[in-house]
């Protein structure tokens, strides 16, 4: 019986962390945090407003990684993004996307 409860305690620990507050890849904030916050308007939509759009697309990751390499408008009304933010490796880049796409999205479940 003892063991049971232990058993659930760690379920509903794990169930808790899950759907915290996800943190930002490293050098998102310095390359991208002037425009994107984590949640509400700044610049450019929030990372949350992202990661709702491309919720459940296919080919996700891959349509972001080219939007964020090419900057520009994508339908927000907000202005203009700069290619690539503030200078994003194309490792980070890849990064982000993947953030946006899955991580943020598997958070929020
Ligand atoms: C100087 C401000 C600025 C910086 C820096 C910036 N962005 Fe943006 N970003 C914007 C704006 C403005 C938009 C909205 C464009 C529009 O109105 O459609 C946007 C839109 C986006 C979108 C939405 C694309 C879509 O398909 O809807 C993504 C993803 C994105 N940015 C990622 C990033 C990432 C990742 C970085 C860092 C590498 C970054 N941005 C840095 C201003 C910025």
């Amino acid at each position: 019986m003892k063991k049971v409860f232990v058993g659930m305690a760690v379920v509903g620990l794990f169930a808790a962390s899950s759907a915290m507050a996800i943190d930002l890849p490293k050098d998102a904030q310095s390359k991208c945090g002037a425009c994107h916050k984590m949640s509400g308007k700044a610049m450019g939509p929030s990372w949350e407003m992202m990661a709702e759009k491309y919720k459940g697309k296919a080919d996700a990751e891959k349509t972001l990684v080219e939007n964020i390499t090419k900057g520009g408008k994508f339908g927000w009304s907000m202005g203009n993004m700069p290619a690539k933010g503030s200078g994003a490796s194309a490792e980070q880049i890849a990064l982000f996307a993947k953030f946006i796409a899955v991580d943020m999205n598997a958070a929020a479940k």
